[in-house]
């Protein structure tokens, strides 16, 4: 095997990742992938800096293990605390998922206010704020995190009759739209599940889903460093996870589109 066919890693806290493992299967077909979900410590938002710090380390040490040539860091928290450390401690491509979200939202603004919900701990790294600015130095970034929206979310509570939900989202998005905010970014990959629920509350609005929005930075970076896989083969996918693979193997579906029930592994 060629170092290009070598698998794109991928990891997250746990099902959120899957959206951007959909997005390569659609973008990159020929990509092999691992996929980590460390769903024994989900969710990553309400951790210390410090442990998720120490997760984002095993997670990059593992996909590695499996021999991957780039390693796609598909969770926002992990992005915006651990990457500088990981990118100093690990030699290989890696791409985020929050630059390339804050320059799509960037390029969508016309008033230059932009919001951003995302977990505890992404909001409290100032990331995106950071990222948002170096696109847009005068951006004016409203963030509100969202600790409910992980853990009901991976409940599978997606749909417009999940009162709860619809309640979470409303609480966190509507004081950002009094702000006069005209592009949101869902700046956690578990977020493009209620995507649809999120425009019923805003429509019209520029919405921003990170993780899908990171595919086009993930083929340059590839591409730089002549690591396309070009083989004309379909892809192949493997997934890994801390916690308990079938449950994780009920729930990927969804995020998925695809079923991959007992073919989940414990990492
Ligand atoms: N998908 C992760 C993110 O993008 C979820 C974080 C969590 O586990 O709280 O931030």
């Amino acid at each position: 095997m060629s170092f290009s066919e070598k698998p794109i890693g991928i990891f997250d806290s746990g099902l959120g990742g899957l959206t951007l493992v959909k997005a390569i299967k659609e973008k990159l077909p020929y990509e092999n992938i691992v996929y980590l979900g460390d769903s024994l410590n989900v969710p990553y938002g309400d951790k210390t800096p410090g442990q998720i710090t120490e997760f984002a380390f095993w997670n990059t040490q593992f996909l590695i293990e499996k021999g991957v040539k780039a390693v796609a860091i598909a969770c926002n928290t992990a992005d915006g605390t651990a990457r500088r450390e990981i990118q100093e401690c690990f030699t290989l491509p890696l791409v985020g998922v929050i630059a390339p979200a804050a320059e799509k939202a960037a390029s969508l603004t016309r008033n230059k206010k932009v919001g951003v919900i995302a977990t505890q701990a992404a909001v409290k790294s100032g990331a995106y704020e950071r990222a948002l600015r170096s696109y847009l130095a005068d951006c004016q970034v409203f963030s509100a995190p969202a600790p409910r929206l992980v853990p009901l979310i991976e409940a599978g509570k997606i749909t417009s009759e999940d009162s709860d939900t619809v309640e979470a989202l409303r609480e966190y998005i509507l004081p950002l739209r009094d702000k006069g905010i005209d592009t949101l970014i869902l700046g956690c990959t578990h977020y493009p599940l209620i995507l649809e629920l999120v425009k019923d509350i805003v429509p019209g609005m520029n919405i921003v889903c990170s993780g899908t929005a990171s595919i086009g930075a993930l083929t340059e970076k590839l591409r730089a460093a002549a690591l396309l896989n070009t083989s004309g083969v379909r892809g192949t996918a493997e997934y890994f996870v801390t916690g308990d693979p079938t449950e994780f193997g009920r729930h990927a579906g969804v995020f998925l589109g695809e079923n991959i029930e007992g073919k989940v592994q414990k990492a």
